[in-house]
């Protein structure tokens, strides 16, 4: 299998030129001028921006959650990433106390094997750090190459970790060359809010807010850090939302820490106000940490320009919100939690990003897709076009416009948080390991072409992490 991409302008975190580039046998061969393309399919891009295949560290496919599970699952998900310009995803593994990391690792190639359209890893979420787990993660992280673990120190009674959990587990990972993500919100506080809040009556989606302070989400954040600190391990903190832990990182990061940081288009683009909508559609943007003031988006983007947070999750976690959401009609705390972001995170980024001139266009292709390949593992199969590298390639029209809506998009799940937004830029052909998964907005690829990603451990090979990018677009 050959291919030739030519007339096309390839963008990557650090430069912009116009070339073509020669695809043999998943990989890309060579990058240039007048290539042999002999035998080779030519895709001419004119017009078109050549971007790496977007990285989307945080998905949540097919996933038990709330005493329900999430809509959209291996197949549907990643067909929606796809046609979103994301040609690999790190999806949570979630782990019991009942069943070993292995067979937990099992359960989720059994969802992910037959069905991923596009590449994939696991990380692997860990509620209790106890000797049996603490033993066997060396060998789950070298056998499987799971090179990430998941905190809760939110959702008490379900996955909440105690700071002992979190400790042990930054040792280990500290030992075993895995980068620990900890969703940073103090559930103890939120839990005695929430138990409150309803004792006074108070039954509706903004409650779910009101009951989990920023100030929730910054002291959870300092105290992972100080906690990673001790440990001298590497911290990754999942789903940013506002000013109190955003300035943490930022804290944390000038004083040399191993930290980094993760937002969501969610918190980019909605607020608070959104949970306040009638006729119980607020119920459509509870996750967590919830919804802001508006003024944290400025902190956010900021943030991502000033390389303070580098990537970009969806936090995909879709529940329809007929039957699924519906479940916390009475009460707030019922609702469960999560959206469905998969299928747009790369092109809102380039539209409300680039567009607006919020982050330059190498800033884009570091966020949506280097950064996220570099600090798990994959870096540089995956996350940038190199000879060598994986043909995982978008060809993107940056002047189309649409508008997103459920009417229209592919994730399994009867809503859109986005629904209205009007867009600027889309993936118009997808191609993951030299091949088409979506040509001309139509989805060509197969279920289970996907492949699963064993990644590199922590840093392993060197990689510069922290670049920020300084060419400007
Ligand atoms: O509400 C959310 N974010 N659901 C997914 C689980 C998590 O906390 O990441
Ligand atoms: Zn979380
Ligand atoms: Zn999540």
């Amino acid at each position: 299998m050959r291919k030739l991409i030519t007339n096309g302008t390839i963008v990557t975190a650090t430069d912009k030129f116009e070339a073509d580039i020669l695809i043999e046998d998943e990989k890309i061969v060579q990058i240039g001028y007048d290539l042999n393309s002999d035998g080779a399919e030519v895709i001419d891009a004119t017009g078109m921006y050549v971007f790496p295949g977007g990285v989307d560290p945080h998905t949540h496919l097919d996933m038990p959650f709330n005493n329900t599970v999430t809509d959209d699952d291996f197949e549907t998900g990643t067909i929606a990433a796809a046609y979103g310009g994301t040609t690999s995803i790190v999806d949570f593994c979630l782990s019991t106390p009942d069943k070993t990391l292995k067979e937990a690792v099992q359960t989720w190639h059994e969802k992910a094997d037959d069905k991923a359209v596009i590449d994939y890893g696991f990380h692997l979420m860990i509620n209790d750090a106890n000797d049996a787990v603490l033993e066997e993660l060396p060998q789950i992280i070298d056998s499987e190459g799971i090179t990430s673990l998941k905190i809760f120190l939110a959702y008490k009674k379900e996955f909440q970790a105690d700071d002992k959990t979190l400790f042990k587990t930054f040792v280990t990972a500290k030992e075993s060359g895995a980068l620990v993500m900890v969703h940073c919100e103090n559930g103890d506080v939120i839990d005695y809010l929430v138990t409150k809040a309803l004792a006074e009556g108070h039954t509706e989606p903004i409650y779910h807010a009101l009951t989990r302070p920023p100030q929730a989400e910054g002291e959870a954040t300092g105290r992972a850090i100080e906690l990673c600190a001790m440990a001298d391990a590497q911290l990754y903190v999942v789903h940013v939302t506002c000013a109190e832990a955003a300035n943490k990182i930022a804290e944390a990061r000038a004083k040399g820490y191993k930290v980094w940081g993760e937002t969501c288009p969610q918190y980019l683009l909605l607020d608070q106000t959104d949970l306040e909508k009638a006729d119980f559609e607020g119920a459509k943007y509870v996750w967590s940490p919830p919804l802001r003031e508006k003024w944290n988006q400025d902190v956010l983007w900021n943030a991502l320009k000033a390389g303070q947070l580098q990537t970009l999750g969806s936090d995909q976690c879709s529940f329809n919100f007929n039957g699924k959401k519906q479940l916390g009609r009475n009460d707030f705390s019922k609702i469960p939690n999560g959206g469905p972001f998969i299928e747009d995170r790369f092109s809102v980024l380039y539209s409300e990003g680039v567009k607006k001139g919020r982050i330059t266009l190498n800033q884009f292709v570091d966020i949506v897709s280097t950064q996220a390949a570099k600090l798990f593992g994959l870096f540089p199969q995956k996350g940038t076009i190199a000879v060598g590298s994986d043909a995982d390639i978008v060809l993107f029209d940056p002047n189309k416009e649409r508008v997103i809506s459920a009417e229209t998009h592919h994730m399994n799940v009867d809503y859109s948080a986005l629904e209205g937004m009007k867009v600027v830029g889309e993936p118009i052909s997808v191609l993951v390991r030299g091949e088409y998964v979506i040509k001309d907005k139509q989805f060509v690829g197969k279920q289970g072409s996907g492949k699963y990603l064993k990644r590199k451990k922590f840093n392993q090979g060197e990689v510069e992490i922290d670049t920020v990018p300084t060419t400007l677009s």
